[in-house]
């Protein structure tokens, strides 16, 4: 058996967990579905389900290559400064982190440059009562000053500075090893066998236990799989943004690759809270966004309007379908979502519950199909740093 077959996802049956029948016969669902009916907030639990603490059902577990991990990932990137515009109240999320691992999330994504520095630091503070438990990622690779966090142009993957960047993510995530460990974006001047050479010594160290791309190029990817195989590819994809579909998803499949969404929600897009009128602060990265704009928001709405429908008709939340579509693509596949809302977390968790039959994914994926998402999905001088090959040796 590949590690791929171990998910627990049934044949018949999408998510890695059976949905649980917590909507009392004969309620009804009208628009938007009550917040306290929603899987995962829900406490009446089918017969077989794992437990959590709290008693709601839990996510189940998923391979990434052979890293397990919860089939919900939590992704914290907001947790210091939210789209670099307010601060989240630091305490509470801290207490966000904790419940997330209390209700079953054991996957966890964070990345050096995240604050720059700060993001580690209050992950790290989260998961130390229950370090062990579960499987946390950072990314190196951003032109950083490792002493002042001061960030400078580009990129910066030489050998000796991924390994200080290593030290400084151990000593503020207040941990000895690393699970999972990121390239963030393919340097142009550093050979990918260098990269991987890299990390090598750090996993000959114990250091970092397993590592992985995101964004890079098609071929940097074989070469990297090539000298030091890879867990995971971290790419944008989402209902919104489906480009990993055309080559990275069938080359992680080729060659037995996790993947891993980040913006799985489009940056709330796809969760029911933007509307066609919303506008964004100046900061906020979604104010330079193309998909964001005016006009592309409005057109944009058909694919919410679409998710909503999906919403109602599976008693589930917009949000919860989202992510639930996500997770019924591939059993490897284990999105990040982030927030910095207890209650979001909550639901977002509660994607693993909604249960997809075959026919209705397929319904869904070619309505999905049909509609046009307008709007390039990051800004032009952020997108020059995705699907970037490495240079070769020599
Ligand atoms: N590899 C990379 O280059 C890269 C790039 C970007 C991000 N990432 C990773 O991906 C993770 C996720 O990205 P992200 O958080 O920016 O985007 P996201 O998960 O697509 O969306 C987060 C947005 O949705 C909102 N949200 C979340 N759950 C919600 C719910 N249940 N109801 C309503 N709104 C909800 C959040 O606001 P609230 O806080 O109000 O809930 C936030 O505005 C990051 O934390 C990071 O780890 C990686």
């Amino acid at each position: 058996m590949n590690n791929k077959q171990k998910d627990p996802a049934k044949k018949n049956s999408i998510t890695a967990l059976d949905r649980r029948t917590f909507i009392a016969a004969g309620a009804s669902v009208a628009g938007v579905v009550a917040a306290s009916m929603l899987p995962g907030l829900a406490t009446a639990s089918a017969k077989g389900e794992e437990q959590s603490s709290t008693g709601c059902a839990k996510p189940g577990k998923r391979m990434l290559g052979l890293l397990e991990v919860s089939s919900i990932g939590l992704g914290v990137q907001n947790m210091h400064r939210k789209y670099t515009t307010t601060v989240p109240y630091r305490p509470e999320m801290i207490n966000i982190i904790r419940e997330a691992y209390n209700r079953g999330v054991t996957f966890f994504d964070c990345a050096e440059a995240y604050g720059p520095f700060e993001n580690e630091r209050i992950l790290g503070e989260a998961i130390e009562p229950f370090r062990d438990k579960v499987r946390i990622t950072t990314k190196f690779g951003w032109n950083i000053n490792p002493e002042t966090g001061e960030r400078g142009p580009g990129l910066n993957s030489r050998p000796e500075s991924i390994k200080r960047a290593v030290e400084g993510s151990l000593k503020r995530l207040r941990t000895d090893h690393i699970d999972l460990l990121y390239q963030h974006r393919v340097d142009p001047q550093v050979p990918i066998e260098d990269v991987a050479g890299a990390v090598k010594e750090l996993m000959d160290e114990g250091k970092v236990l397993h590592w992985g791309l995101s964004e890079p190029g098609i071929q940097t990817i074989r070469r990297a799989h090539a000298v030091l195989p890879l867990t995971a590819i971290q790419n944008e994809y989402s209902m919104a943004t489906r480009d990993p579909e055309k080559e990275v998803i069938p080359l992680c499949e080729e060659l037995e690759i996790g993947f891993v969404p980040w913006w799985p929600l489009d940056c709330q897009l796809l969760t029911g809270w933007i509307d066609a009128n919303t506008r964004f602060a100046p900061g906020d990265f979604r104010a330079i966004t193309p998909r964001f704009s005016p006009e592309n928001l409005a057109h944009n709405m058909q694919l919410v309007d679409l998710i909503k429908t999906w919403a109602i008709r599976k008693q589930a939340s917009p949000v919860q379908i989202s992510l639930a579509w996500l997770i019924a693509q591939k059993p490897w596949i284990v999105p990040i979502p982030g927030t910095t809302v207890m209650t979001h977390m909550i639901e977002n968790i509660g994607a693993a519950e909604v249960q997809f039959t075959q026919g209705e994914i397929a319904e869904l994926t070619a309505a999905v199909k049909t509609i046009e998402v307008r709007g390039q999905r990051l800004p032009d001088r952020v997108l020059a740093f995705s699907g970037v090959e490495a240079p070769t040796k020599g």
